[in-house]
């Protein structure tokens, strides 16, 4: 370790229960940021991109989840990294700027000269080493990976107009009404501690206009410095947006893949995106086979050491397996992801979709989708414990937990 100046500290906000609608039936029995993704916990990717800055003392995830859900992951992941991951609990939603500040002491306590900042909910390559060689280049208090996408996608995201030859961040306006720019906000950043006192400055503009202008000036800003902004502050809007074109902020562009996860239809698409990263940072996570000792492997696979899978069924591309999955013989899996403890048995066949914890598919079935992520019926998804039965068909549809399915079903949203 070099010297104090150099230590970095990352921060992940996972978010609470409430964020998590979108996610719906999944997030019933789990919390979002550990729904499996590739085979790891959604987290666990940007975790481990940490783990590639120089000289990073500390990870924090920070969310209004119950302790407890995360406790048994912070302390394997803090063990195999060989970093503390610690979880800090909100009691209440603080916003994306004001979770930060609320654990400002904790996160501050290595004096760290960075502090990243990632959103738990995107799935990308993380250039986080790159991202702070140009952050000490530029100079600012912060540095936002930013990508361009197509014109008609980028009003979902944090539109931005940054200078081409310095980079500077010029202009940022969140999920704008009219187009501004191709150019979007990542979510994934790295400050200067510096960015505790922008915060607090939000806070304290919004106390003047409470009408504290009646105190004077220096007993003003005592009165605003003991009072910690209590209130929700968010990133986007309260910080980037004003802090835009005073040569504070800064971008850094990726070409490699970005994607928000919002949806259990995204889920499916990013695991791929991280399988396929697999074959360059974790090869050994993925599966192969030929048919004759093991399973018929198609591309990028996952597959838990414990599941067990038949040597005649066909499995790939895009599939992730989980633990204790049993996979009977002519079985063929594509573009799915299949939840601890499931069971597919003889011949059925598994096509974009999510298979819930616990849920049996039985001889001859097929749960399929036609693989649109952007509609809402574009994959099917099976809850936790749902029964198939033998040779009926699901077809882009959604299944709530705990349901027995004998006849077949298309389009259908099963409550
Ligand atoms: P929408 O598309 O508007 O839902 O949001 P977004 O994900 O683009 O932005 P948002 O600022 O809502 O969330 C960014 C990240 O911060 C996500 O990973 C959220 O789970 C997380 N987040 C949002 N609000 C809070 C909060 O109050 N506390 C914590 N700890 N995390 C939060």
């Amino acid at each position: 370790m070099g010297s104090t100046e150099e230590k970095v500290v990352a921060v992940i906000l996972v978010g609470g229960p409430t964020k998590g609608t979108r996610f719906r039936p999944l997030s019933f029995n789990t919390p979002e940021p550990l729904f499996p993704l590739a085979g790891q916990p959604m987290v666990h990717h940007p975790i481990s991109a940490c783990k590639r800055i120089p000289n990073l003392v500390q990870i924090f995830l920070i969310g209004f989840y119950e302790e407890r859900e995360f406790a048994l992951y912070v302390s394997s992941i803090s063990n195999e990294l060989k970093v503390p991951v610690r979880y800090l609990k909100e009691d209440k939603p603080h916003g994306s700027a004001g979770g930060l500040y609320y654990f400002r002491d904790e996160i501050m306590e290595e004096s760290p000269s960075h502090i990243f900042l990632l959103n738990c909910d995107v799935c990308c390559n993380f250039p986080l080493p790159n991202m702070l060689d140009a952050h000490k280049r530029y100079g600012g208090i912060g540095t936002l990976l930013v990508i361009k996408v197509s014109a008609e996608s980028a009003n979902q995201f944090g539109e931005l107009v940054a200078d081409p030859t310095t980079k500077e961040l010029l202009h940022y306006t969140e999920k704008p009404e009219t187009f501004v720019s191709d150019l979007i906000n990542c979510g994934v950043y790295v400050f200067t501690p510096k960015i505790f006192s922008a915060i607090q400055n939000v806070n304290l503009l919004r106390e003047d206009r409470a009408d504290i202008n009646h105190v004077a000036g220096f007993q003003s800003q005592q009165l605003a410095t003991r009072s910690p902004p209590t209130d929700f502050v968010r990133l986007d809007q309260d910080i980037l947006s004003p802090l835009a074109g005073k040569k504070q902020l800064y971008t850094y562009e990726t070409m490699d893949f970005w994607e928000q996860i919002k949806t259990p239809g995204m889920s499916i698409k990013c695991s791929a995106l991280y399988l396929a990263q697999f074959r360059v940072t974790s090869p050994h996570l993925l599966a192969s086979g030929d048919g004759k000792k093991n399973a018929t492997v198609v591309g990028d696979v996952y597959i838990h050491p414990s599941a067990k899978v038949h040597p005649t069924a066909k499995i790939g591309p895009d599939v992730s397996v989980s633990a204790n999955v049993r996979i009977a013989a002519g079985v063929r899996l594509m573009n799915s992801i299949i939840l601890d403890d499931v069971e597919i048995k003889e011949n059925a066949v598994v096509m974009n979709a999510i298979v819930g914890w616990k849920s049996s598919i039985g001889k001859w079935s097929r749960v399929q989708a036609d693989g649109d992520y952007n509609r809402k019926l574009g994959i099917t998804i099976l809850g936790e414990a749902v029964t198939v039965e033998d040779e009926v068909v699901v077809i882009n549809s959604i299944v709530l937990p705990n349901k027995m399915l004998n006849l077949s079903v298309q389009e259908e949203i099963i409550l």
